[in-house]
């Protein structure tokens, strides 16, 4: 009955039925803790709008759960605290949960009654208001209010980094487990180490981690930043191999134009951690970066070693994005190598040791056709990889490049590599493949209520979001075809074939309403989900439908 629960809402089931059926029913409890957990944003931010009684008591939650205070399980504290208890109260009243003489816990308190009040309160409007006439603003650090409670009050001068100390002692040691972490994933699936990780780097999460991404690739390599005698960062130095334990893994990293823009220092700091490794006197089984960079040199006559260990990539300067996002929204593409040939064109420029990006085709397509897996990091709750067109945009871009440039090297048989998401967004991450990650976020988001609903309250812009997660999902099927099928199907059915939510959202958005049916109608060509002919012909009259309205022909009513 378990089983056949389990299949009939698509949640993943062992193809053949043990004999001993524990483990598989432990991973299924994991699975639904997993979804129970999941942090669901509610709505948009809406500038000068506080936060509800109830919006504050989810994120309080959260806070004082990352903060460690078990006592926050007490449901009734929780409620005094956003009640505008004071700490003195709190402590008095909870005397119980509470220890007293616990210092850390005494400042855990004071931030979370700190928070309560600032939430509650509204900063944002005034800041606006006073940069826009000019004025000074007092600086504040950026993020993820659950990581740092001192992000509070927003409408702030956000300030993000100093560039000489990034990446922070924190992020390395950090960096150093979350690639093990990795390495662990991918052996869990394929008993074997991966040799070459095509990692891509964004800006703004290694800002908000003081650089834990950017680490994770030095770690997977076996490097670390060097600092001189004032701290100040200074270039790479490789780790011994007796100390990492392990082989060094090759790494092509594909740059953000944010990240290009705010990192220089740090391109120069992994394209030297790649040219140390390629250059290292080390055995070449256990060193990927020299095995590859050396058979690259032995196929290309001519070349240098200052050239066949480029490893960083990216737009050239003043350029930004794949552009694989604008050919999936435009729907102008007829295949998916396409996708593939936007992302090499736009992000074939490597960056080495001078920092100055030069198109280099060859020695990109010779890494990426080395790709054992792809991998992107996740660092806050409020955007999963379907809230916004640039995840697919880079991530998916690359996977899509990895499996061409394999095709060109190994005819048609090559295999589309694994794509992977080192969730950082709580406690202390966990790596997903993508198509768990979207499994995830469609029922913890699309599919949950307390989403959809949320967004429903913004009108016109909320069905314009459930629409862009849509295609966002689409892109995914698109560059990586690890999208699974019911995720189409459920999202039909929610949106599209429930004829009161049809309505509902053809009213307030009648545009984004028809753009969701032709989408889903354009997985269905691209042959990313075939449903059966029912749901099939429900779709196209449903798609007929939404048209004829924006066209402003609706049944019933005189022409
Ligand atoms: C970045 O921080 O690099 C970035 C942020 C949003 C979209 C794309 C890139
Ligand atoms: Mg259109």
């Amino acid at each position: 009955m378990i089983r056949e629960q389990a299949q009939s809402i698509d949640l993943s089931v062992p193809a053949h039925q043990a004999a001993e059926p524990t483990a598989w029913i432990e991973q299924l409890q994991n699975q639904l803790l997993e979804l129970e957990y999941a942090l669901i944003p509610e709505g948009l931010h809406v500038m000068g709008q506080a936060p509800t009684r109830e919006q504050r008591l989810g994120t309080l939650k959260v806070m004082a759960d990352a903060m460690g205070l078990t006592a926050a399980q007490n449901a009734t504290l929780m409620e005094a605290l956003v009640d505008g208890a004071s700490e003195a109260q709190l402590s008095a009243q909870f005397s119980t949960e509470l220890n007293a003489s616990d210092k850390a816990q005494a400042e855990t308190l004071r931030q979370l009654v700190r928070s309560n009040r600032l939430l509650g309160e509204d900063h944002e409007m005034q800041g606006l208001m006073r940069a826009l006439d000019g004025r000074y603003l007092q600086p504040a650090p950026g993020g993820d209010l659950i990581r740092n409670a001192n992000v509070l009050p927003t409408g702030r001068n956000l300030h993000g980094l100093d560039p000489f100390r990034m990446p922070s002692a924190f992020a390395v040691r950090d960096g150093m487990r979350q690639a093990d972490k990795l390495l662990a994933r991918y052996q869990q699936d394929h008993q074997a180490l991966p040799e070459t990780v095509a990692m891509v780097l964004w800006g703004t999460d290694n800002l908000k981690t003081e650089g834990s991404p950017m680490a994770q690739a030095l770690a997977l390599m076996g490097a670390a930043p060097r600092f001189d005698s004032y701290g100040r960062l200074a270039g790479a130095q490789l780790i011994p191999l007796a100390e990492l334990g392990r082989p060094r893994i090759d790494v092509v990293i594909t740059l953000s134009g944010i990240f290009r823009d705010l990192l220089p220092m740090q391109i120069r700091l992994l394209a030297e951690a790649a040219f140390l490794a390629a250059n290292a006197d080390e055995p070449v089984e256990q060193n990927f970066v020299r095995q590859h960079a050396l058979a690259y040199l032995a196929e290309h006559e001519g070349s240098t070693m200052e050239c066949a260990a480029l490893r960083v990539f990216g737009n050239t300067e003043g350029a930004y994005g794949a552009n694989v996002n604008h050919l999936i929204d435009s729907s102008c593409w007829e295949n998916e190598n396409e996708l593939g040939d936007a992302f090499t064109q736009r992000k074939g420029f490597a960056y080495g040791r001078e920092g100055r990006p030069v198109r280099n085709t060859s020695v990109l397509q010779s890494a990426l056709a080395s790709v054992s897996l792809t991998y992107q990091n996740l660092d806050s709750v409020e955007l999963g990889v379907t809230s916004i067109d640039t995840y697919f945009d880079t991530l998916g871009g690359i996977s899509r490049a990895v499996l061409q440039a394999k095709h060109q090297r190994d005819g048609n048989a090559a295999e589309a590599p694994p794509v992977f998401i080192g969730d950082q967004t709580q406690g202390d991450g966990v790596v997903r493949s993508l198509t768990e990650q979207v499994a995830l976020e469609t029922r913890s988001r699309m599919l949950n209520p307390k989403w959809h609903e949320s967004m429903l309250q913004h009108g016109y812009e909320g069905v314009r979001q459930i629409e862009a997660h849509l295609t966002n999902t689409m892109g995914w099927s698109a560059t990586t075809g690890q999208v699974q099928p019911w995720v189409y199907q459920q999202l039909a059915q929610t949106f599209v074939l429930d004829p009161a939510m049809r309505e509902r959202m053809a009213q307030l958005n009648p545009t984004a309403s028809a753009k969701v049916a032709n989408r889903l109608l354009e997985a269905t060509r691209r042959q990313y989900w075939q449903p059966d002919a029912e749901t099939m012909s429900a779709l196209l009259r449903a798609g007929e439908e939404l048209e004829d309205r924006l066209e402003g022909i609706q049944e019933g009513l005189p022409a």
